[in-house]
């Protein structure tokens, strides 16, 4: 990303680069009126816990966080044992963006990395590494499997997809954690229940992301193994991740499940998303990669494009994966316009002949 003086309707690069929805500032200064107990005590925590309690249809217990990473690093390290292996795909945040906070977190667990196409774990290795070298010493045991969803390259697992991958991890004794970072977005883009998409297929813990869909600084583990709860909460503390001033993360959180504002944000993200793929599928030259299901569109777009783009001031990223491709993210944030002013600049670069000796986007 080019700055901060990058307009915002140019800002492509990521969905937590997006503000706060409206209703969650408003519910942030209302807290900040009078005194609440500290650490979780208060009344709007409790709050949240109800209507997690009822979105997922069941008791549930949940602990706020500052970042998914934190989420994440500290529900593995509540499922598996420092011995234990965590098997993920290699695409994973876990796997490749939290500078080893799940190895450090777990207290030395192994990351294990699965293959499958668009970021979602093949059933067929997950079958075979569930079982690999179980009960001996010589090696890590398997522990943990770890699915994202939606996944970081913008698919969704069906619901099938989850429950195969559930039967499996069940079959081999093993703990399934899920991080939601988008989960909201999946949920949108399947219309099922965040239950079945869940608890229901065997997820153990869930990071329930929401500062990429319009929260400012608050995520949470919702815990549907309320045996693991005890120890979450001291490992919560002792990660630093116990606010005092919790009823802040609270307020956030309560306002994002108010009136299915979680919903309304994720599905009008997937929209701008899926208008931008339709309007990049007519641009010769540029080809669609893997399923854009949610927020995440992977594309190739031909070099003179990208720079162009670049030229105008559009924050994105691009030849991070391969030469030629590029990651548009839209958020909550993005408008139609933004999307219609993005096409319209990635046809006018287009149609502009490529510089003389430029080779060819991949
Ligand atoms: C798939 C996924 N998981 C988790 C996270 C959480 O990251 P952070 O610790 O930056 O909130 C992200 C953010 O990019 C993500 O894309």
């Amino acid at each position: 990303m080019s700055g901060i003086t990058t307009p915002a309707s140019r800002v492509f690069s990521s969905d937590n680069t997006a503000g706060t929805s409206p209703e969650i500032l408003e519910a942030m200064t209302r807290a900040a009126a009078g005194q609440a107990l500290p650490y979780g005590a208060d009344d709007t925590t409790a709050s949240v816990r109800r209507r997690l309690g009822e979105i997922f249809e069941r008791d549930v217990d949940v602990l706020l966080v500052s970042t998914g990473s934190a989420a994440n690093a500290l529900s593995l390290a509540a499922l598996t044992p420092p011995w234990g292996s965590v098997l993920c795909h290699r695409d994973s945040h876990i796997n490749n963006d939290e500078c080893g906070a799940p190895e450090f977190y777990t207290a030395g667990a192994k990351l294990i990395p699965l293959g499958g196409d668009d970021a979602k774990i093949d059933p067929q290795e997950l079958r075979a590494a569930a079982r690999h070298k179980a009960g001996d010493v010589h090696s890590v045991e398997p522990s943990v499997v770890g699915i994202t969803q939606a996944t970081e390259t913008g698919a969704v697992y069906t619901l099938d997809e989850i429950r195969t991958l559930g039967s499996i991890t069940e079959e081999a004794g093993l703990r399934l954690h899920m991080d939601g970072a988008r989960f909201a977005g999946a949920v949108a883009a399947l219309g099922c229940t965040p239950a079945d998409l869940t608890w229901r297929a065997g997820v153990d813990l869930l990071s329930f992301g929401a500062t990429k869909n319009g929260t400012m600084t608050a995520d949470a583990i919702v815990v549907f193994d309320r045996s693991r709860t005890a120890e979450l909460a001291f490992r919560a503390k002792r990660a630093g991740q116990l606010a005092s001033k919790m009823r802040f993360h609270a307020a956030q959180l309560d306002a994002y499940l108010t009136d299915d504002l979680w919903l309304r944000n994720a599905a009008h993200a997937n929209a701008m998303a899926a208008r931008l793929q339709e309007g990049l599928t007519a641009v010769p030259g540029v080809g669609l990669l893997g399923a854009a299901d949610a927020n995440i569109v992977f594309c190739r777009l031909p070099r003179q494009v990208v720079q162009g783009l670049l030229a105008d001031g559009y924050a994105f990223y691009h030849d991070r994966w391969e030469p030629g491709v590029v990651r548009f993210v839209t958020s909550f944030a993005t408008t139609p316009q933004d999307v219609d002013q993005l096409l319209e600049a990635v046809g006018r670069h287009a149609d502009r002949p490529a510089p003389v000796g430029a080779t060819p986007g991949p």
